[in-house]
């Protein structure tokens, strides 16, 4: 109880005082209890006269002269070859699945919680990110998530932590064996927000496009005007242009759209490069990129059919694990969900701490099971197995018609905000370059939206088993900073575009499942059956029907593969 009085720095110190206690078997009453820090302190401000008077002066800073800024580069169009994202450096990959001599790389199986990786296939296999020979680019879209952020307030990871702390203040935690660590162990994690490896990931998303696609700014007659959502932050209302220079603190959204700006005009440039408009995410607001606060089934028991659907598949693959773990925790009772969280924690700890002890707790299995687990979250919560999901995805395509045809939005039906897409300062109808920042959730719902039915194939899928050909997998759909690519093309070159193809994490999807795109081996639609079929997919999603009637949807009739309550 005393150590609880302490500020958190107090504790971390004791804890390595008093290891030696540990060792012979007692544990610290501290243990799971949370630690946390601020830089700068709060009464420590930045003064900028008091280093001014060193700075040399403009003449001086500016003594080489102006220099050459070179041209831009368009590497999907000009390089032989494009290097895939691979690695996720400066994160420790834990030894867990190596023992076995196997190259299993548990990175692989953190689903949602796995950095980015490019994708290679998602069946045509003889095409690539680079655009097809004789096509040429003449403009992009681009739908991010944000990086490796702490968990959500409030989830599993810190209640495995006040669970532990709670115990240890009773006298009743010892951890022992495999679980040892555990007795000094102290929850580091923040909530929400950006860690350090999720800033990079942006910023090298934001480096990474300008590479790939940065010639296409020629063609801007203006500045650009990107947007992303506000996740909860108290923004102004109206405010939709954010000033910059008010922003002290925000949210993972937030974030990513200012580290990926930094990343692709640079810390000098950035905030006088390009318009960020901030939509409100909040409850009752329309935002086509937090779409579920407008949608009431997608927070209710409809949407909860994807937690049910992990917490059946836990009950599975987490029981071995838990009946190995149990015995190294006396007095303490190590339920199936805390066995969970102990799993969970892996991924969150590596991308905020850069290596996390619980990942070797589990094997190679396991942490298959893990990664399906959040698969089945996906598929029936967010995805194509849930039925108010295309209607949560449907507003963002509306506004991608907008912008491929240049035409106003004039009929409000769906998560689309009136205000912000009547305004061609908020929502410009012609830019070569969109840019849009968005969660997990709302990619895997823009996917069924568009149709983009190979992605389904696999489904319904089993709360039983691991299909042998499972093809779901939301490490490929919505990791941290994932990516929706549309590449708009002229095949042949011109200036007029004719073809459409999308990216999903640098692979390419098939458009097959869209009416009249076909099979076509380098994912090319043409570009006007492609706006025919998404203004299809306006009609055939009932946004009404599927986010506010009151029906009944359960697991065991879930079969859906298309995100859609059936009719
Ligand atoms: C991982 O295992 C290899 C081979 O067993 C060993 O050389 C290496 O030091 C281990 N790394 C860590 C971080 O434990
Ligand atoms: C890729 O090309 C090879 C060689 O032309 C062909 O055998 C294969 O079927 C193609 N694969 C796909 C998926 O189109
Ligand atoms: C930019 O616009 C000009 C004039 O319309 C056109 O010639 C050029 O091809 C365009 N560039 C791209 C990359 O589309
Ligand atoms: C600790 O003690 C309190 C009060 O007796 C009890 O409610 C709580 O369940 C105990 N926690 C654990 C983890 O044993
Ligand atoms: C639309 O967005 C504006 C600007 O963020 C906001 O003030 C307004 O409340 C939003 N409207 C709805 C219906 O959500
Ligand atoms: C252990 O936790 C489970 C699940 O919360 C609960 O059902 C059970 O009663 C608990 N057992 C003890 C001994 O507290
Ligand atoms: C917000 O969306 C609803 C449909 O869900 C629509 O009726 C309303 O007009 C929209 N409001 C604005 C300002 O876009
Ligand atoms: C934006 O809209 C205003 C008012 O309708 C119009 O005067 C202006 O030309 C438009 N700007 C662009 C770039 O379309
Ligand atoms: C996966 O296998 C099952 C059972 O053999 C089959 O019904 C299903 O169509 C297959 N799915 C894919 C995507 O191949
Ligand atoms: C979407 O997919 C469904 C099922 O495969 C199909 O029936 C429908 O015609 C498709 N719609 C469009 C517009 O592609
Ligand atoms: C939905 O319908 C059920 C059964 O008809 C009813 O019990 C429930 O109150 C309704 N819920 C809402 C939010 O209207
Ligand atoms: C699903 O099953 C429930 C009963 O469990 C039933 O009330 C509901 O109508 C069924 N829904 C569909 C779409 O078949």
């Amino acid at each position: 109880m005393f150590f609880n009085l302490l500020p958190a720095f107090v504790s971390v110190v004791w804890a390595s005082r008093i290891s030696a206690a540990v060792v012979s078997g007692k544990a610290s009453s501290f243990a799971g209890s949370t630690s946390t820090f601020q830089f700068p302190p709060t009464d420590v401000t930045a003064t900028a006269s008091l280093i001014n008077s060193f700075f040399p002066d403009a003449s001086e800073v500016d003594f080489a002269g102006p220099t050459p800024t070179g041209d831009e580069a368009e590497s999907v169009a000009t390089a032989p070859a494009l290097s895939p994202v691979k690695g996720y450096f400066p994160l420790i990959r834990p030894n867990t699945s190596d023992k076995k001599g196997k190259a299993f790389d548990v990175v692989d199986s953190w689903a949602n919680l796995s950095p980015m990786q490019s994708v290679k296939s998602f069946g045509l296999d003889n095409t690539t990110e680079q655009i097809p020979e004789g096509c040429k680019i003449n403009q992009v879209f681009l739908l991010h998530r944000h990086g490796a952020r702490y968990p959500t307030s409030g989830s599993s990871p810190a209640t495995f932590a006040a669970n532990v702390h709670s115990a240890a203040g009773n006298g009743t935690f010892i951890a022992t064996g495999p679980l040892e660590f555990l007795n000094t162990w102290t929850y580091r994690l923040g909530a929400e927000i950006l860690t350090p490896f999720g800033r990079e990931q942006l910023f090298n998303m934001g480096v990474g496009f300008r590479v790939k696609y940065g010639d296409l700014l020629k063609n801007f007659t203006g500045l650009p005007v990107w947007r992303t959502t506000s996740e909860g932050e108290p923004v102004v209302p109206n405010q939709a242009i954010l000033d910059l220079s008010t922003l002290n603190r925000a949210h993972a959204d937030i974030r990513a759209g200012l580290h990926f700006a930094a990343g692709f005009f640079g810390v000098q440039s950035y905030q006088s490069s390009y318009y960020q408009v901030i939509g409100i995410e909040q409850d009752g607001f329309n935002n086509t990129l937090a779409p579920y606060d407008q949608c009431p089934n997608a927070n209710n028991n409809i949407s909860s059919l994807g937690g049910e659907a992990t917490e059946a598949w836990t009950n599975v693959y987490l029981v071995d694990a838990q009946k190995r773990l149990i015995p190294f925790l006396p007095g303490f009772n190590l339920t199936i969900n805390d066995v969970a969280a102990m799993q969970t924690l892996c991924p969150y700890e590596t991308v905020a701490l850069g290596y996390s002890a619980f990942c070797d707790l589990f094997t190679e299995e396991e942490w298959k099971g893990f990664a399906y687990g959040i698969d089945l979250d996906f598929w029936y919560g967010n995805g194509p197995g849930n039925p108010a999901v295309s209607a949560q995805g449907i507003g963002w395509v509306q506004e991608l018609v907008s912008r491929l045809t240049q035409t106003q939005i004039t009929t409000f039906d769906s998560t689309v905000n009136g205000t912000l897409v009547s305004s061609n300062i908020t929502f410009p109808l012609y830019q070569p370059i969109y840019v849009d920042a968005t969660h997990d959730t709302v990619i895997s719902a823009i996917l069924p939206a568009m149709n983009f039915t190979s992605l389904a194939a696999g489904g319904p899928l089993p709360l039983d088993h691991i299909p042998k050909n499972h093809t779901y997998k939301v490490r490929e759909i919505s990791p941290f900073a994932s990516q929706l690519v549309g590449q708009v093309l002229s095949c042949p070159a011109s200036d007029t575009p004719t073809h459409i193809r999308w990216l999903l994490n640098d692979g390419v999807l098939p458009q097959s499942g869209i009416k009249g795109c076909g099979d076509d081996p380098d994912g090319l639609c043409e570009l006007e059956t492609f706006i025919a079929g998404m203004k299809q997919r306006i009609k055939e999603v009932d946004f009404v029907f599927d986010c506010f009637a009151n029906y009944t949807f359960s697991l065991a009739n879930d079969t859906i593969t298309n995100g859609q309550f059936p009719k």
